[in-house]
């Protein structure tokens, strides 16, 4: 996970940055937002605290931040800070070196990597001014994003809209150096969502799995610098960031995507598959008035099991356990029985499935490691994180 500082400067596009912050959010980076004096006329520090879970800082002169966390920490603790919208008098600031106002003075007490996505009407990115501020910035190391083209909010047209969110979030991914991407290179595995069944063409057996959690590991994942292939069951989530998705429907088509998908480095098995399919009818069971059709259950393959077994076995293999009774004891015994490396065991007798928020047990060979209660999102980055450092050991 990558700490992010992020400088909302004063032009409407400041609702894209909102935007951005929830991108951030959903691939594992924390965001820590600096909203100048003119960004709090297009949002507000409550809608930027609310979307970077964070507190919000705006000025200078506020001493209780400057005792609790001093100006120039704020912005060293950063892996990167991101000015967004880097607006026309922002970045003539930046380039002269002011220190005039909270943002400016991080900008200039900073060691840390500065990436800008500007914005402004067309005639201020043109002017010559503009340019040679630009031309300055890069100059002294702060990466200048291009702005892009099109129809502006002012009314005109050319080069100076904000660049969409997720160019923004790939500009700052390929920012991140190394140490933020300890997965760089390699290839993970990850199933989510359920599975359906179908009973006929019209009708299916499906679970209460919601896939967030799954679609989490994923985004945590891929902000580590991993490639993820996310084998996804019948959800309607979006795919996160940086992540490739194979959508399946039934277990059956789940493990011939997991075969299709390796060699992989690692393999995080989240998905709720379904333990039997129903022998479906060719066309759809009429009520006839006579007795109910009984369903025939058939037994699914076990795809964590398979992959574990496997001579293509990735090196770690994770299994997830939603259990309702003797959560751990039973995640220990699954561990041995499909022979995965680890369990993520959790207890769904309460509202775990759909909901946001998660509590888990990590089995591993070494013992059980109980995590506190925490979010989906969080989960998915200290798995992520844990994930890095075991194939890191390994090599
Ligand atoms: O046996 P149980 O369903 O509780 O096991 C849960 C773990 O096994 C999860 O990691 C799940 O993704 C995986 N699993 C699987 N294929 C199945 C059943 C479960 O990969 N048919």
């Amino acid at each position: 996970m990558s700490h992010i500082l992020l400088i909302v400067g004063g032009g409407i596009a400041a609702y894209k940055s909102c935007e951005l912050i929830r991108l951030l959010r959903k691939a594992g980076h924390s965001v820590r937002c600096v909203l100048t004096e003119g960004g709090s006329h297009f949002v507000t520090p409550m809608t930027l605290a609310a979307l970077s879970e964070n507190q919000v800082f705006t000025t200078l002169w506020d001493l209780k931040d400057e005792a609790e966390m001093g100006h120039i920490q704020l912005s060293r603790e950063a892996d990167l800070v991101v000015v967004a919208p880097g607006t026309a008098d922002l970045m003539a600031r930046m380039a002269n070196g002011h220190a005039d106002d909270l943002a400016t003075t991080l900008l200039l007490a900073t060691d840390t990597p500065v990436l800008v996505a500007p914005a402004m009407n067309v005639r201020m990115w043109l002017h010559p001014a503009t340019q040679r501020n630009v031309a300055q910035l890069r100059a002294d190391g702060v990466e200048v994003m291009a702005p892009d083209e099109g129809a502006m909010a002012c009314g005109e047209f050319g080069p100076g809209r904000l660049p969409e969110p997720p160019a923004i979030l790939a500009a700052i991914e390929a920012k991140l150096t190394p140490v933020h991407r300890p997965l760089a290179g390699r290839h993970v595995l990850v199933t989510a969502g359920p599975t359906h069944e179908p009973i006929d063409p019209v009708r299916y057996i499906a679970n209460r799995s919601s896939g967030r959690q799954g679609f989490a590991v994923a985004g945590a994942l891929a902000a580590l610098g991993a490639r993820v292939t996310l084998i996804a069951g019948p959800v309607t989530l979006p795919t996160p960031a940086g992540v490739t998705r194979v959508n399946v429907e039934t277990a059956r088509d789940m493990a011939q995507a997991v075969a299709k998908a390796l060699p992989a480095d690692a393999a995080v098995m989240v998905a709720a598959v379904a333990d039997w399919r129903v022998e479906a009818a060719g066309q759809k069971v009429k009520k006839d008035g006579g007795a109910a059709p009984a369903l025939t259950l058939v037994e699914n393959p076990d795809i964590l099991a398979t992959l574990a077994a496997s001579p293509n076995r990735p090196a770690l293999v994770v299994g997830f356990a939603a259990e309702t009774e003797h959560v751990i004891d039973h995640a220990v015994a699954k561990r041995l029985r499909k022979r995965a490396d680890w369990i993520v065991a959790n207890d769904v007798s309460g509202d775990v499935f759909g909901g946001e928020a998660n509590r888990v047990h990590i089995v591993t060979a070494q013992g059980v490691e109980s995590w506190e209660r925490m979010s989906k999102d969080e989960v998915a980055t200290r798995l992520a994180q844990r994930i890095a450092d075991a194939l890191q050991a390994r090599s």
